[in-house]
């Protein structure tokens, strides 16, 4: 009988069939278990000397059966995976993997930080949620000001003293913690993130800008177009930029003024030097001595200029976007299209 299973286990080829010969063995029904049973009607000599032998009988058929569905169990793993192998050296069948892409607005204040990062300003930051005072009364809004209203501000509930935060509605006050923690001369731009309640084809609720405060003792309007002129020349990637300052209104610079290009549209493209279209890029001024104060500097010691730009706004114009939208949609399409590579 031995003879018999160990042939039948050797010739089990997978780990069914040696189920089977399990079964027909050791089951309830099986051959082994049949002649254990038997051992209950023989005389104590007998069984004295046939338990031992079957006992061993059944030990060494199991243990067979182990060592052969171990076996089984390993070709099997070794079958699929040669037959599961993958062939590295085989050509592609479809595109290589895809990259992630930069996206537009990453790509644009790489380019505005090393354009100034040039001209010898360093990157400043400030927190996203902001306070009142930062983002208004300590940039010369007085309380109840008309100005403020015009900011569609996201306000936070106010706490149990009554402080409201609100999420930054420009990047000026980053102005301001600049001059508190740093001493003149200060050339520093600040490219963040910026939020107002609107939402239309060129505006959304979250947006960028960069702010840009050079603080010394000698600064002035000339320095203030010149670096302007520098900027837009190299940004935009044109030789010469026709620009032309009108007198605007911002209550923390004195005088304030916001700076259009000359340009010819062509669809959603613009073409600088040329055309006599004229395209606000941002908005700029002196600053008002009494923020140079609030920030416990000396008025008549120090000056300087500020200016404020819409990051997407010129990304856009650069690159030929039409909505402002798509930027913060995460479509991979649009990503793919206007992403740069790494
Ligand atoms: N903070 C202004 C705005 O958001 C722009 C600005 C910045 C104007 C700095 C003057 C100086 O519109």
């Amino acid at each position: 009988l031995e003879r018999d299973i160990r042939a039948a286990i050797d010739g089990a080829s997978d780990e069914a069939a040696i189920e089977t010969v399990r079964v027909a063995a050791l089951g309830k029904k099986g051959s082994v278990s049949d002649l254990l049973k038997g051992l209950g009607a023989m005389t104590p000599d007998e069984r004295k000397v046939m338990g031992p032998a079957l006992n061993g009988l059944r030990d060494r058929v199991s243990e067979a059966l182990l060592a052969r569905r171990a076996t089984l169990k390993e070709a099997g793993l070794a079958a699929r995976l040669a037959s599961e192998a993958v062939d590295v050296t085989l050509p592609l069948r479809a595109s290589p993997l895809e990259q992630g892409r930069i996206h537009p607005i990453s790509q644009v204040i790489d380019e505005i930080t090393a354009i100034f990062g040039d001209l010898g300003f360093a990157v400043a930051e400030g927190p996203d949620i902001e306070t009142d005072d930062y983002n208004f009364t300590a940039l010369n809004f007085p309380v109840g000001h008309p100005a403020r209203e015009m900011h569609d501000t996201f306000f936070f509930n106010p706490d149990e003293q009554g402080e409201r935060l609100l999420l930054r509605t420009h990047t000026s006050p980053v102005q301001m913690r600049t001059m508190q923690t740093q001493k003149p001369p200060i050339r520093i731009i600040a490219p963040g993130r910026t939020y107002r309640n609107d939402s239309d084809q060129t505006h959304t609720p979250m947006f960028h800008q960069v702010e840009g405060l050079v603080i010394d003792t000698s600064s002035h309007i000339g320095h203030l177009k010149w670096l302007l002129e520098e900027f837009c020349r190299a940004f935009f990637e044109v030789e010469k930029v026709e620009m032309r300052m009108r007198p605007s209104f911002f209550p923390f610079t004195e005088p304030s003024m916001e700076v259009d290009i000359r340009c010819k549209r062509v669809g959603n493209e613009v073409r600088f030097g040329e055309g006599d279209d004229w395209l606000e890029i941002l908005g700029c001024g002196m600053v008002h001595p009494n923020v140079i104060r609030f920030a416990g500097l000396d008025p008549d010691v120090y000056q300087g200029f500020a200016f404020g730009m819409g990051i997407d706004r010129i990304a856009m114009l650069k690159y030929g976007m039409p909505d402002l939208r798509a930027f913060f949609d995460a479509d991979q399409r649009w990503l793919n299209h206007y992403g740069f590579r790494p």
